[in-house]
């Protein structure tokens, strides 16, 4: 297990790190893990609600599996920012429509990122989960390119065509035979998006080839082949092109979301294991005032189905 290290190069900490050692000695994981949900741009529909973002599915996603989330607004200063990434045990990048380049969200991806491989080069486990549009801001901070191209995937169900790395990766190791045969065969796996990375592009650049290694692919309509599924070589560090969390969560007549058994076991167990993940994480807030206040807890979904293909979204930053 990673021994924590002193935080001597973060900007600002707290002094009380009172429950740390009690938790330490009587279990090997944390068990109150918080995963922070980077907040994006409204945009669309959602610009007269408030300024960021998040789907209330992801959340719900990553409740479901035990742990608590807390969302991560697009106005905070840079140690702000650098004091969350040490106060939470994970990071998810949600989907959505932010800019990959020049989006708050896009800035906070990419220091949380930063921050995340230094933490984990120093022996802290520190696991970052990107869907969608979280998956494809994951290949611009690592390859510093956008190499994505358009594919016929705004709306499209698929099974996934596993390589032969799944199976012994550490995503997909624990999963049940059952559901992965399903997984390979049954459409549990909704793609929502109009931008992919293909194998080719892959393969072809160097940074993304030397960091991930690919678990699924799959084809769309005019036959481009795009990964799906990938994790990091070295880090703890997931990304899922389709969307694990609206089997289980969102309900839009307009959107192919799988709703079967199967599908929702996927939504289960993706969300399990990274909150197993984040539970090999001891960061912490300075003390229980300031984890009460920064948790979603302090927001309310507001329903947003006649309005968009989400249910619910919280809105983290008002107008
Ligand atoms: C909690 O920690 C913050 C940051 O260190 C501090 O400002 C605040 O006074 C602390 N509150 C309590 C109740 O200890
Ligand atoms: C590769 O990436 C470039 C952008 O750098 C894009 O224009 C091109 O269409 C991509 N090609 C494939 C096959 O993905
Ligand atoms: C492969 O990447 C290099 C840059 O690293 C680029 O010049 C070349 O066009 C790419 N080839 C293809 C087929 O995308
Ligand atoms: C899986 O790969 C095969 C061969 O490349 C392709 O024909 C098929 O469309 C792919 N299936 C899916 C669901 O993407
Ligand atoms: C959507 O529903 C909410 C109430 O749930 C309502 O306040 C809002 O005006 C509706 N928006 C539109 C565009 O119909």
């Amino acid at each position: 297990m990673a021994i924590p290290r002193s935080h001597s190069y973060a900007v600002v900490l707290c002094v009380s790190f009172s429950l740390f050692w009690e938790q330490l000695s009587s279990s090997p994981l944390n068990q109150r893990p918080i995963i922070g949900i980077l907040a994006q741009e409204a945009s669309y529909s959602f610009d007269k609600l408030g300024k960021s973002y998040i789907a209330a599915s992801y959340v719900k996603y990553i409740e479901s599996a035990g742990a608590r989330v807390v969302p991560i607004s697009i106005s905070l200063t840079e140690d702000q920012y650098q004091k969350l990434f040490y106060s939470i045990n994970g990071l998810l990048l949600p989907g959505g429509g932010a800019n990959l380049k020049t989006s708050q969200f896009s800035k906070n991806a990419a220091l949380f990122y930063k921050l995340a491989l230094q933490a984990n080069n120093d022996g802290t486990h520190f696991p970052i989960w990107g869907t969608c549009l979280g998956f494809e801001e994951l290949t611009v901070i690592t390859s510093g390119k956008k190499l994505l191209i358009n594919t016929d995937t705004s709306n499209v169900p698929l099974p996934l065509n596993f390589t032969k790395d799944a199976k012994d990766s550490r995503m997909f190791k624990d999963f049940p035979v059952d559901l992965m045969k399903a997984l390979a065969v049954e459409p549990l796996t909704l793609n929502s998006h109009r931008w992919s990375l293909s194998v080719k592009n892959f393969t072809n650049n160097t940074e993304l080839r030397n960091f991930y290694k690919i678990l699924s692919t799959n084809m769309d309509s005019q036959g481009i082949e795009f990964i799906s599924t990938m994790e990091a070589l070295n880090y703890p560090i997931y990304a899922v092109q389709w969307h694990p969390e609206k089997n289980s969560f969102e309900w839009s007549r307009k959107k192919y979301i799988a709703h079967t058994p199967n599908a929702v076991k996927v939504t289960s167990y993706m969300a399990e294991f990274f909150v197993n993940e984040a539970r090999k994480n001891w960061h912490q807030f300075c003390n229980e005032t300031e984890e009460k206040n920064a948790l979603i807890y302090n927001y309310a979904p507001i329903y947003t189905e006649n309005i968009s293909s989400f249910e619910q979204i919280y809105i983290i930053d008002g107008n």
